[in-house]
């Protein structure tokens, strides 16, 4: 019996502070490069199947200065595409702040120093202090609808230009006549994106490779999971449906256990407000205000969460897996390295050799 491809991966953390706002975790390095390094050849030689970095361009106000520190995304995962040997390095683009030619000849480098590992998640933005930090807020900027407007021609250029000797074009946002730029990639780089309103959504399920989900609840999940499956079908893609989750794994059950209660004493409640608020600010629809409050409950941790020894983690991620249909995870760690070390000596293998198996190597490495 074969099982099915579920594709794991670690979303690094680029910025202080990781996915966990609390004065008590390891992750306020100040040399974040090096951390991510480590991190990204752990998960390289344990097998995982991608790492991704975020983009952030301001951090948050609150007590622990959370992602004030941050590197770029794109220069991050080409160093870290030559680290690493198999994984997928996963860039993010913020698509108004970025010209989609410089992008295109960004991924084609991504491309050939990993030799086909090559990804990008597509983000448009939406925090007003973030935006308008890099000018792009205000009246004569795009609202949220329309930066997916924006976001379609910007990857019609993307495409366009790899797949053309001489590319013209004409739409709302751009005007182009006679690029030439080569090379395009020998690899098409795997595209995701995260939107999750129903333009959002529409877009990813229209033109990229994978969406990602949230919940806290496993139907909801499931339910979550079927929609991106079905929008996907109804334009006739495949749409792979991921999600975002933290794990806290130690030796044992009682140490993870003591090791969440520590993060939440050491809860950045400041951070974690000003989060919160950034997703009220978001165009109001349930499911953000929703998001909101599960932040504050949270005290800390900005992700769902599994906690425990490796059995545990192991089983909570099957009953996920199972009962959701979801097609992968990206993790966050408490601690990386030692997560991750744990992570694939102890739950990957288990996990790989029965229902969920790898899927295909992603690049040529
Ligand atoms: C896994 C994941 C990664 C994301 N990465 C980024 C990021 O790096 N930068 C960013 O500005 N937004 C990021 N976002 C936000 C999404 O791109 C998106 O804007 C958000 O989910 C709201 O959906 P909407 O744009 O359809 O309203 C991320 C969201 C998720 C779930």
């Amino acid at each position: 019996m074969s099982g099915k491809e579920i594709e794991l991966g670690v979303f690094l953390p680029i910025g202080n502070g990781g996915w966990i706002m609390s004065r008590n975790t390891p992750l306020h390095f100040e040399q974040i490069y090096d951390y991510n390094r480590t991190a990204a050849q752990i998960a390289d030689r344990v097998g995982m199947d991608f790492v991704m970095s975020m983009a952030k361009w301001r951090g948050y106000e609150s007590e622990t200065d959370h992602w004030s520190r941050t590197l770029e995304s794109m220069t991050m995962m080409c160093g870290l595409a030559e680290a690493t040997e198999h994984v997928g390095v996963w860039a993010t683009m913020h698509t108004t702040a970025h010209h989609p030619l410089v992008v295109a000849k960004q991924l084609s480098t991504l491309d050939q120093i990993s030799h086909g590992r090559a990804g990008m998640n597509i983000v448009v933005g939406g925090r007003k202090l973030e935006l308008e930090q890099l000018g792009l807020w205000g009246p004569q900027h795009l609202e949220h609808d329309d930066r997916y407007r924006f976001t379609k021609e910007w990857l019609d250029v993307i495409e366009g230009v790899w797949a053309s000797d001489s590319f013209d074009y004409e739409g709302e946002f751009f005007s182009l006549e006679d690029v030439r730029l080569k090379p395009a990639p020998f690899t098409r780089p795997r595209l995701i994106c995260a939107g999750n309103s129903d333009v959002g959504l529409d877009f990813t399920t229209s033109r990229a490779d994978g969406a990602f989900v949230s919940g806290s609840e496993l139907p909801v999940l499931g339910e979550q999971v079927a929609k991106v499956h079905r929008l996907g079908e109804e334009k006739g893609r495949d749409v792979k449906a991921y999600m975002m989750l933290t794990l806290v794994i130690e030796e044992t059950d009682a140490a993870a256990e003591r090791r969440v209660a520590h993060i939440q004493e050491g809860a950045d409640l400041q951070g974690v407000q000003s989060i919160a608020a950034a997703y009220r600010q978001r165009p109001s629809r349930e499911d953000t205000l929703r998001t909101a409050d599960v932040l504050e409950r949270r005290q800390g941790f900005n992700t769902e969460m599994i906690a425990g020894g490796p059995e545990t983690v192991r089983e909570k991620l099957e009953e996920l897996l199972t009962s959701t249909g979801l097609d992968g995870i990206m993790f966050t760690f408490a601690d990386y390295h030692n997560g991750l070390e744990l992570f694939g000596a102890e739950v990957l293998p288990q996990l790989r050799s029965g229902a969920f198996i790898a899927p295909q190597p992603v690049g040529a490495a």
